[in-house]
């Protein structure tokens, strides 16, 4: 059911490319051409990630091709909020996760969002892009409500928020390759070559060249974790939700992640949500922190701020993940 879901946000996503005209549609033969593989070899993997991102967004190559002309916003208003979560109540069989989150997310600025396994921060994640619905408060996209809009209504919004879930939500019965071209080929107006270079560059972003015709059974977690990383990059978001994105990585890998978060901020303006348990990558990704208990905000601030609050909760989580953020 989730699954479906979730593959129906997907297609949603996929119509922003319908709507395109820059050329006849061309309909792409599956699986991808292997000459898409980028050369591996490279000693540094840090420094190969950080390369690959830069060609990229230098030459307007992934995040801005094939005439998206996605224009970087030149000086992202950092008083506008993009996103806004007013008062959102949200229970499950009478049990309540949400009560009364506020929530504001600022133009191209990164907002991390932590606390306790269970307090709802998938769930409010999930009332961002309208898989799930409020019982009361609103949620806001711009200048738009979105929380009661009409499910066809909610597709243009949907375009512009790219989503980073859990456990993945890879499609098991497709390719690595074919998973990441996926939003893309409905009606995608570009050439196979085109398109195979496009999921080429965004595994290489990952740092998971070469794995293209792989099927997920074959990942690992982690692995898991970056193919789909690079699905939801490859639609030019506006804003993303990255939903624990290091979780399963080894340290290393999961910087790599970090600065992709901060890169795809820094030279593209994107909006980020991060919720994450890894205060290591919170301390590296962050604008500020907001940290949920309970299906409230209790804290909002910077990391320094809320590492010296003395909010008896605040204080209790950080100096539970004390030990890893003095690293
Ligand atoms: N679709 C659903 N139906 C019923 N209960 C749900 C549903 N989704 C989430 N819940 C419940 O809501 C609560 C919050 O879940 P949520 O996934 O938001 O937690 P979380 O803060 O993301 O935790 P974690 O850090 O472990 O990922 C949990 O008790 C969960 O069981
Ligand atoms: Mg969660």
């Amino acid at each position: 059911m989730a699954d479906q879901k979730q593959l129906a946000f997907i297609r949603l996503r996929a119509a922003k490319d319908r709507h395109q005209d820059d050329g006849p549609g061309v309909t792409h033969d599956l699986p991808l051409d292997r000459a898409a593989r980028a050369p591996g070899g490279r000693q540094d993997r840090e420094v190969k990630l950080s390369a690959a991102m830069d060609q990229s967004l230098r030459r307007g190559g992934l995040m801005l091709a094939h005439g998206q002309n996605r224009t970087v916003p030149e000086a992202p208003t950092k008083r506008d909020a993009v996103i806004r979560l007013k008062g959102v109540h949200k229970a499950f069989d009478g049990a309540a996760v949400l009560r009364g989150v506020d929530l504001e997310l600022p133009a191209g600025e990164t907002t991390v969002v932590v606390g306790p396994s269970g307090c709802g921060k998938s769930v409010m994640l999930k009332h961002i892009v309208g898989l799930l619905r409020p019982d009361a408060g609103e949620v806001w996209f711009h200048d738009t409500r979105i929380d009661r809009l009409p499910e066809h209504k909610l597709g243009p919004v949907r375009t512009r928020i790219g989503f980073l879930f859990q456990l993945s939500a890879l499609f098991d019965s497709l390719t690595v390759g074919e998973n990441l071209a996926f939003p893309l080929r409905e009606g995608r107006p570009a050439t196979a070559a085109d398109l195979t270079a496009r999921v080429g560059e965004a595994l290489e972003m990952v740092d998971m060249s070469g794995n293209e015709h792989k099927l997920p059974a074959e990942l690992s977690g982690g692995q898991k974790k970056r193919v789909a990383l690079a699905r939801a990059i490859m639609l030019q978001p506006e804003v993303m939700l990255y939903d624990e994105p290091t979780t399963g990585l080894d340290p290393e890998r999961a910087k790599g992640i970090d600065d992709l978060v901060v890169r795809l901020k820094d030279r593209l303006g994107v909006t980020g949500l991060v919720v994450t348990h890894d205060i290591v990558s919170a301390r590296r990704v962050a604008d500020r922190i907001v940290m949920l208990d309970k299906g409230r905000v209790i804290a909002t601030g910077s990391f320094d701020e809320l590492v010296r609050s003395d909010e008896p909760r605040v204080r209790a989580f950080f100096e539970a993940a004390g030990h890893a953020a003095s690293i």
